[in-house]
């Protein structure tokens, strides 16, 4: 675990928690009710808010310089408001915004995509970068989306299903080496 500044931050008595291992760069804020898995990395200018449902992040994850994690407060239409769930060996594009929806494991989100509430993207799925994933859409495993809105435009190849986990792989030595200058 690496705390080693002021990017964690409690709310309503609520402070985010780290697995073994993770690395935060001391420029992100993360804020209440997340939890970080194991191995996982968050880079610079990352904005996690936590506040009003909570936000839960696997292992082996990176979240990339520039995005924005939130989530939707619960109620009466929607009891469990809109948290923001993301799997293992995910890796996250620098400035995506990722609001309130679940991500699986092994995905790539693309740079500066957008993925609105209850949207749910299943294991093993490409997401283009500047794409824009409407609310409550299912992205279907084994396949690339791209567009805004997108749509669905291909199924993956093998090679880029063994890149998903390559590119989780690649950013937990790249964290491993930023941990070792601390
Ligand atoms: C979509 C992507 C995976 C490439 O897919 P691809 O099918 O191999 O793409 P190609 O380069 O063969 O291009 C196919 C077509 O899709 C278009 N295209 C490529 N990327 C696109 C994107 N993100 N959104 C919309 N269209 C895209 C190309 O312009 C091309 O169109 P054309 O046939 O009219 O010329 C890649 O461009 C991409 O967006 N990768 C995300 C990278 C990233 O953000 N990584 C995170 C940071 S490390």
């Amino acid at each position: 675990m690496s705390i080693n500044n002021t990017s964690l931050r409690s709310y309503q008595n609520v402070t985010p928690e780290l697995g073994a291992k993770v690395y935060i760069d001391s420029s992100s804020v993360i804020v209440g009710d997340v939890n970080i898995g194991d191995h996982s990395s968050v880079w610079p200018l990352v904005a996690a808010r936590g506040d009003v449902n909570i936000i839960r992040i696997g292992k082996r994850t990176n979240i990339q310089d520039g995005t924005i994690l939130h989530v939707t407060r619960k109620s009466e239409a929607k009891p469990d408001g809109h948290p923001l769930i993301i799997g293992d060996d995910v890796t996250v594009g620098h400035k995506a915004m990722l609001h309130g929806c679940q991500l699986g494991h092994r995905i790539l989100v693309g740079m500066g995509s957008i993925i609105m509430d209850g949207a749910i993207v299943e294991d093993d799925v490409i997401i283009g970068a500047g794409t824009l994933v409407p609310p409550n859409k299912v992205l279907a495993s084994g396949y690339l989306y791209v567009g805004n809105p997108m749509k669905q435009a291909r199924p993956l190849k093998d090679v880029e299903i063994e890149f998903l986990k390559q590119s989780a792989d690649n950013y937990v030595h790249l964290k491993d080496e930023y941990l070792a200058e601390q």
